[in-house]
C-alpha cells in the first residue's frame, strides 16, 4: 500500500514522470474528494495522488473539500502527505519562480470546514499545532532540494488567505507587518485536518507571483501561470529525489 502522497496544487494537476497504475473512486463521509486517487509509482516508489483543485482544476481554493480530500487519502494508507501549494511572494528574496518549503502558517480563512472533531465527541479535543508542518518530512525535503542543487528558502510565515480573489495592497502589507512572507488560499486547513488525521505532512510552495502591491502592475492569471512552469519542473525533480528517502 502506498504511504506517501502528493496533493497538487494550481500548476500541478497531473504529475509529469508518473507511472500510472490506477484511479481510484473514493467516498468519504465528509462528502466528495476533488476526484479519483491517482495510483503510481514515483521515484520508484507507490504513491497516491491527488490535484486539490480537481484534475480540470475547476475547484476554487474556498470550495475545495479539505476534510474529504485528507480523510480518503488517510483511509487509501498514506501516512505523509507532500503538498504543492501556489503562493505570492511577500518577502523580497521569495520572488517568482523560486521554492519555499516554509515553518509556519498563519491562518486568515472563514468559514471553511476546518475540523474532524465537531459531532459525537466523548470530549472537545484540542490538537497541538505549535509546529504545523511534520518536521523530519520538511527536513527530507530541505536535504533532496540541497542533493539536488535546488534553491529553497525553509524558514518562511504563509499566509492563508480566503480567496478565490486575491489580495489588496494593503492586505499585503498587514501581512507583511504580522511577519508572513509568502500568501497562498489552500494551505489552511489542509494541514490542520492532516495533523488531527496523525498523518505527516509537509508543503512545498511555488511562488507565483509577487503578492499585490508587491510588484508592477495588475496580477495576471496568465504571468501565473507562466512563473509556475519553471517552479513545477523543479517541484518534479525535488519529489523524485525525496520520495525514496521517505
Ligand atoms: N495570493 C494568494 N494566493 C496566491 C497568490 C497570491 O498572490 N498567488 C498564487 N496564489
Amino acid at each position: 500500500m502506498a504511504s506517501i502522497a502528493i496533493i497538487g496544487g494550481t500548476g500541478l494537476t497531473s504529475l509529469q514522470g508518473l507511472e500510472i497504475k490506477g484511479r481510484e473512486i473514493m467516498q468519504s463521509k465528509y462528502g466528495e474528494p476533488s476526484g479519483p486517487l491517482t495510483r503510481g509509482v514515483l521515484g520508484g516508489k507507490d504513491i497516491l495522488f491527488l490535484p486539490r483543485h480537481g484534475y480540470g482544476h475547476t475547484i476554487p481554493p474556498h470550495k475545495i473539500n479539505y476534510r474529504a480530500n485528507i480523510a480518503v487519502l488517510k483511509d487509501a494508507g498514506a501516512e505523509h502527505i507532500i503538498a504543492v501549494n501556489a503562493v505570492g511572494g511577500i518577502a523580497a528574496n521569495m520572488p517568482p519562480g523560486s521554492l519555499v518549503i516554509q515553518d509556519q502558517i498563519i491562518d486568515y480563512t472563514w468559514s471553511r470546514l476546518a475540523t474532524y472533531f465537531e459531532e459525537g465527541l466523548d470530549q472537545v479535543v484540542h490538537i497541538d499545532f505549535t509546529q504545523p508542518y511534520c518536521e523530519s518530512l520538511r527536513k527530507k525535503l530541505i536535504t533532496a532540494a540541497s542533493k539536488s542543487h535546488l534553491h529553497v528558502a525553509t524558514k518562511a510565515i504563509y499566509a492563508a488567505t480566503q480567496g478565490p480573489r486575491l489580495e489588496t495592497a494593503a492586505e499585503v502589507d498587514r501581512l507583511e507587518r504580522d511577519g508572513c512572507h509568502i500568501v497562498g488560499m489552500t494551505g489552511m486547513p489542509e494541514a490542520a485536518l492532516a495533523r488531527e488525521k496523525g498523518l505527516c505532512y509537509a508543503s512545498i510552495s511555488i511562488v507565483a507571483n509577487m503578492a499585490a502591491g508587491r510588484g508592477e502592475g495588475e496580477i495576471t492569471m496568465e504571468a501565473i501561470e507562466h512563473n509556475l512552469s519553471t517552479g513545477v519542473q523543479n517541484v518534479l525533480t525535488l519529489l523524485e529525489t525525496v520520495i525514496p528517502t521517505i
